[in-house]
């Protein structure tokens, strides 16, 4: 839904179902998807209708009432087992965005915790989704805030560099990266963002510089292999971007291409900020290494658009994830403010600023 303040909410609650914008659709057509059942929405997922880590952990956690609803027993055990099966369905849609897992465990803690009927399960499981999706719209705009603190002092306006999509689109409203970056627009201290066009689904050139259209944010599009040259001619001063899953020890994963973007970062010198939610990080894992990584159909590299680019057949190698390691991070920027990534795990005590 845009409002009159052109702001992007991708996933919400209407006439008894979810709305999802169509993010596969975007930036030609502006539509809504309407989500009944549980297996639609895992399906929504799969398909990247809803994309994005924080979007999917919204998208999930009302994909889990859906599926609550949908179960036809007033017996307690019978429901929880039931339940348990539609988030092991959601959960087998996206490995990487830890949001997603991180959602549906909050919503089967709901249900589990909860000791009355069926239908006070239900209702609980609906209020919760609805907390997860209006938090996290909170969760990003203090993260968009947050991120003013460590950006560089000089120049007065800034450019800045991102990559893939963590904005509006990619959460349940505002954004990550794109959360800092119009954090900055709003106090006057972005000249213009660089989006990395992100090889192979092109999330920003569809996604991220539709964004910025509808907010009048200044945006220029560069391809991705274009990142290197423009920071060489001092046309970056800082690099934002989101995560799908941050370890304990701050590697991050997100969209392929980042890790790139974190090397030629630091032999120029610009400083490399990762935006993300706390519930992006994920304390169990020692370090990246340790991150599934998700991998995609060959299509999205055989082809531009429904046209094919390649020799039929060939082999290919598709990975949708990579993982920065912490040491190319200049801090890690959080609801709770902006860490050096060794500081993470310390996280309620260490701030950047
Ligand atoms: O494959 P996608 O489009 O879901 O990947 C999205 C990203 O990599 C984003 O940068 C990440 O989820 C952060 S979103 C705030």
């Amino acid at each position: 839904m845009t409002s009159s303040t052109n702001q992007v909410y991708p996933v919400i609650w209407h006439n008894n179902a979810v709305s999802l914008i169509d993010q596969t659709r975007l930036p030609n057509e502006y539509a809504f998807v309407e989500i009944h059942r549980s297996e639609d929405m895992a399906q929504a997922i799969k398909t990247m209708i809803v994309r994005g880590a924080p979007a999917i952990g919204v998208a999930a956690a009302y994909g889990m009432y859906l599926g609550a609803r949908e179960i036809e027993t007033s017996d307690r055990h019978q429901f929880l087992d039931r339940l348990d099966q539609v988030a092991q369905l959601l959960r087998s849609t996206r490995p990487t965005a830890v949001n997603l897992f991180w959602a549906i465990s909050r919503m089967m803690k709901a249900a589990y915790e909860t000791l009355g009927t069926v239908d006070e399960i239900k209702q609980i499981l609906f209020q919760t989704a609805q907390s997860i999706n209006v938090e996290d719209l909170q969760t990003c705009q203090a993260i968009g805030d947050r991120g003013l603190a460590v950006l560089p002092n000089t120049p007065e306006k800034l450019t800045i560099l991102t990559h893939c999509n963590a904005g509006a689109l990619a959460t349940a409203g505002y954004g990550t990266a794109l959360g800092v970056v119009r954090s900055a627009w709003r106090e006057g201290r972005l000249a213009r963002l660089f989006a990395d066009e992100t090889r192979p689904r092109l999330q920003g050139a569809k996604l991220t510089t539709w964004e910025c259209v509808q907010e009048g944010i200044p945006v220029t599009l560069i391809t991705d292999n274009m990142a290197a040259h423009c920071m060489k001619q001092g046309l970056i001063d800082a690099v934002v971007v989101g995560a799908d899953r941050i370890a304990a020890n701050g590697d991050a994963a997100n969209k392929i291409g980042t890790y790139s973007l974190a090397i030629v970062a630091k032999s120029h010198n610009i400083p490399f900020f990762v935006a993300a939610p706390l519930s992006t990080v994920d304390f169990e894992l020692s370090d990246g290494g340790k991150i599934p990584i998700e991998e995609r159909n060959p299509e999205e590299i055989y082809q531009i658009g429904d046209t094919l680019i390649t020799p039929s057949g060939i082999d290919y190698y598709n990975p949708a994830f990579d993982v920065t390691p912490a040491e190319l991070i200049t801090a890690i920027i959080t609801e709770n403010g902006a860490f050096a990534p060794a500081n993470l795990a310390k996280s309620h005590l260490k701030q950047i600023r």
